[in-house]
């Protein structure tokens, strides 16, 4: 029995656990969910599989957020990017909402979770729009955890966006160049009413941030992991945490 499970530990690279400060946990995480792909092809199998085992962990993060108190947990499902895989991962990864949500979504409700979505929802497949709607609807006044998914989400784009009604209000001559400050293009992105990430975490040990919040993470702290995507736990979270909380945040001063 020890030895079972001193090998199921040491395939989790935990340093520390159990050391979470209930006071100081991080309001919203966000997280670039890496590594699925590795993780098929490691055991032989089609890319999708990965992504079907990607989505299963979801619901564990999403439990053990809540339990923590984390207030907001944003998930980067989708970039304006990932077009460019072959139709078939693509068509699969369209799917996933509707699957997650045909089982997840009463858990959600029971959890009062409440889902919202970042990113550009039109262009998504009706298929894929309807279930994700139909969640933000459903969940709309649940008062929980928001699990707010990057759904075709790019923040370039984002940014470029809230420029463009920024300048057109200009153009009209309700607002002045003057007027333009961090608060008011802050108020124009998809993350509006959102407060910033205080921790931000990558899987799959890619150290790059891919398009993904690069406004809203300017004083997060990083958690990188080695850890695939599929084989992320509660225990990592809780590492993460752990890590973050033993971080001093200055926000640029001493
Ligand atoms: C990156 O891994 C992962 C994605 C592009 C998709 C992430 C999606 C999920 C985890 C499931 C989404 C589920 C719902 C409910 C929205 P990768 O394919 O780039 O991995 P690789 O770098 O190893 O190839």
């Amino acid at each position: 029995m020890l030895e079972k499970l001193t090998k199921w530990r040491k395939s989790f690279p935990i340093q520390e656990t159990k050391k979470i400060d209930e006071v100081n946990i991080p309001k919203h995480i966000a997280i670039i969910m890496d590594g699925n792909g590795r993780w098929a092809k490691q055991k032989g199998l089609p890319r999708i599989a990965g992504h079907r085992e990607g989505m299963k962990v979801i619901n564990k993060v999403v439990r053990r957020a809540n339990e923590l108190g984390v207030e907001i947990l944003t998930l980067y499902a989708f970039s304006t990017e990932n077009w460019k895989r072959p139709k078939t991962e693509v068509d699969y990864l369209m799917k996933l909402p509707e699957r997650f949500l045909s089982v997840e979504l009463p858990k959600l409700m029971e959890e009062n979770v409440k889902v919202r979505l970042m990113g550009s929802i039109e262009n998504l497949p009706e298929h894929t729009r309807n279930a994700v709607n139909k969640a933000v609807k459903e969940t709309a006044n649940n008062s929980g955890l928001i699990l707010n998914f990057a759904l075709n989400y790019g923040s370039r784009f984002e940014i470029v966006e809230a420029m463009k009604r920024i300048s057109e209000q200009i153009e009209q001559g309700t607002l002045t160049a003057n007027e333009v400050d961090e608060n008011l293009l802050t108020a124009h992105l998809m993350t509006s009413e959102l407060r910033d990430p205080d921790l931000l975490i990558r899987t799959s040990g890619e150290i790059r941030l891919s398009n993904f919040m690069l406004w809203q993470i300017a004083y997060s702290e990083f958690w990188f992991t080695d850890v695939l995507w599929p084989d992320f736990s509660e225990l990592h979270l809780d590492e993460a945490i752990t890590v973050y909380q033993k971080r001093a945040r200055r926000y640029g001063g001493v």
